[in-house]
Parts: structure tokens; C-alpha cells; sequence
């Protein structure tokens, strides 16, 4: 199978940072690009974040572009406690070498899906501002991106930012809204499915029998996230629901799919940035995305850790 055309649009972040990683150890995946945005730190850190992370897998040809600086609507709302000030929870990356392009996110988006139509898959794990803003400059992207996969909501499961949000989708609705109803053919993640998966202590231990930046990358990342899971959560190790999102590119057996209607809260109440689905359909509205809502937790872990041990030995 010839590798997909991806590009990554992230708010490195633990998961994201993770997620770059295992697109580094997929020969399935041809990382086009990176856009960052706002999220889990300023937008100044998550690029700084994708493009430490990204010279630390070895992939410093991949372009990133740095994207929006806030929601569309929303003041903006980081979430240090869960990812740490850096975003990187204790890992402390070099200053990246490497630098991002000249223009906007939403731009390379545009431009890249325009150029090789039906051909690229866009993974969104963040807030979804650029992917919006992208759509709202050139709403023919909308017929020409091969998939989107999207991590973001929480349907059947509780929210982790309120009561019932998940947080990208909480952190900008408006966006997800314009999003969710721009009939692009749509893959979501969310949280019924990445909190089945946990990365536990277990598994950090059986990635450091191996000595490598990654591996330390991945420890030093993942105790802050997994106090943070710990205190705020009861779990004990953490969720890494980013790169399961990107594991469904190319290994979608991972996970149960439902076809379904999806839509986004974004009334001014206690429900903005929920997400729900429209199970019966009672509203008579067409389908508007799959969503995952079964998964087979060790297939998705044993995957993620072979890559991670196979990365770890390439860069030691
Ligand atoms: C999502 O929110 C962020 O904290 C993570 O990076 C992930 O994309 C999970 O709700
Ligand atoms: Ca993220």
C-alpha cells in the first residue's frame, strides 16, 4: 500500500508530541506537513513543541507552519495543569534548529489539499481553528481532502475539561460546528474510545530497556501527564488519545465505527462544546462522520510501543 499523504495539524501537547513520534516510526504515513495551533499551550509553543519534537524523531525536512493564536470565538484556554507550562509536561527538548515556514496554517492546508485533490488526509488533534478558518477562506477543500481524521469530543463518555466536553472541542466549538456540519468526510475520535487505552507504567518500563532520547522523551513527558491523569482522574498511567488517532489512518481495525449525527453545543449554557450523537436519528439528518466508538486497547498499544521501540533504536 503506497504511504498516505498526511498532514498534522497540533497542539503539542503530550499526546500530540506522541503522536509525531509514531508518524515518524510509520512507514504507512508520509508526513507532508505540521500546522500548529493554539491549545494545549500558546501557539508560540506548540510550534516550538513540533518542531523540537519533530527534530527528535529525525524529521526535519517536514515543514511546519504555524496557525491561529486563538479561538474563533473563545478567549483562548491552555491547559498547563494536564501538559505542563511547556506543554511537554518535565521533558526539556533543545532549543529546535529547525524553524517554521513563512505563512499561515490554514494556507498550507488550503494549498496542499488544492494541489493534490482527493489525495490528502488531515489529521486534526487540536482545537479545530485552522481546519475551520481553512474551509471558511476556501470551502472547495471541502470536496478535496481525501479523509479527515479528527480526535475531539466526548459522546457516550464523560467530558475531561467539563462535565461533558472533551477539551478540543470545548476549547473552540465554533469551530468544531463549522467543522462537524461541512459535510468533509470525517473520522472521529473521541473520548469513548481513547480513555479504553491507558499507557501505563508497565508499558514506560518496557520502553526504557531501551537508552535513547525517545524513550526518555516519552518518560519525562508521560509523569507529568500521568500525575496529571492520577490527581485529577483516578487513573493510574495516562491517556494518549493523539497518536491513536493517527494509528486509524492506517490501521483502522483498532476501532468500531457507527456512521452517524454528530454535532457540537455552542449555546452560551453548561453544554458549550459538548458533543452528542443523534443515535436514532430522530431528526432525519444525514450522516455526517464515522465515529469510533468501540476499540481493542492492546492492538492500539502494542502497535504504538513496537513503534516507539523501533524508533528508539534508530535514534540512540
Ligand atoms: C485532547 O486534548 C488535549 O489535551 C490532547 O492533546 C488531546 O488532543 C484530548 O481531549
Ligand atoms: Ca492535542
Amino acid at each position: 500500500m503506497a504511504a498516505k499523504h498526511i498532514i498534522l495539524d497540533t497542539d503539542p501537547g503530550i499526546d500530540d508530541a506522541l503522536a509525531i513520534l509514531l508518524a515518524a516510526a510509520s512507514p504507512e504515513i508520509r508526513l507532508e506537513g505540521v500546522t500548529t495551533v493554539h491549545g494545549n499551550a500558546s501557539t508560540e509553543r506548540t510550534t516550538r513543541n513540533a518542531l523540537a519534537a519533530l527534530e527528535l524523531a529525525g524529521l526535519t525536512h517536514v515543514p511546519v507552519f504555524k496557525g491561529c493564536h486563538a479561538p474563533l470565538v473563545k478567549e483562548p484556554l491552555l491547559s498547563p495543569e494536564t501538559h505542563g507550562t511547556t506543554g511537554l509536561g518535565y521533558a526539556q527538548l533543545a532549543e529546535p534548529l529547525i524553524q517554521p515556514q513563512a505563512g499561515h496554517g490554514s494556507d498550507f492546508l488550503i494549498e496542499q489539499i488544492m494541489a493534490r485533490p482527493g489525495e490528502v488526509t488531515l489529521v486534526a488533534i487540536g482545537p479545530l481553528t485552522n481546519v475551520a478558518l481553512a474551509i471558511r477562506k476556501e470551502p472547495r477543500i471541502v470536496q478535496n481532502v481525501k479523509e479527515v481524521f479528527i480526535m475531539g469530543g466526548a459522546i457516550l463518555h464523560p467530558g475531561n475539561t467539563t462535565a461533558q466536553a472533551e477539551y478540543n472541542t470545548f476549547v473552540d466549538p465554533h469551530a468544531a460546528h463549522i467543522v462537524f456540519h461541512s459535510g468533509m468526510p470525517m473520522i472521529l475520535t473521541p473520548l469513548d474510545v481513547t480513555y479504553q487505552c491507558i499507557f501505563t507504567k508497565d508499558d514506560l518500563n518496557r520502553l526504557l530497556n531501551i537508552a535513547s532520547p525517545i524513550t526518555k522523551f516519552i518518560a519525562d513527558s508521560t509523569r507529568f501527564y500521568m500525575e496529571f491523569h492520577d490527581e485529577y482522574q483516578s487513573i493510574d498511567g495516562c491517556v494518549i488519545n493523539d497518536p491513536m488517532t493517527l494509528a486509524l489512518t492506517f490501521m483502522p481495525e483498532i476501532c468500531d465505527y457507527q456512521n452517524l449525527v454528530v454535532d457540537v453545543d455552542i449555546s452560551t449554557g453548561v453544554g458549550l462544546g459538548n458533543t452528542f450523537a443523534d443515535f436514532y436519528n430522530y431528526e432525519k439528518k444525514p450522516k455526517n462522520m464515522k465515529v469510533a466508538m468501540g476499540v481493542r486497547p492492546r492492538i492500539f498499544m502494542e502497535l504504538f510501543l513496537e513503534r516507539m521501540e523501533k524508533l528508539a533504536r534508530r535514534i540512540s
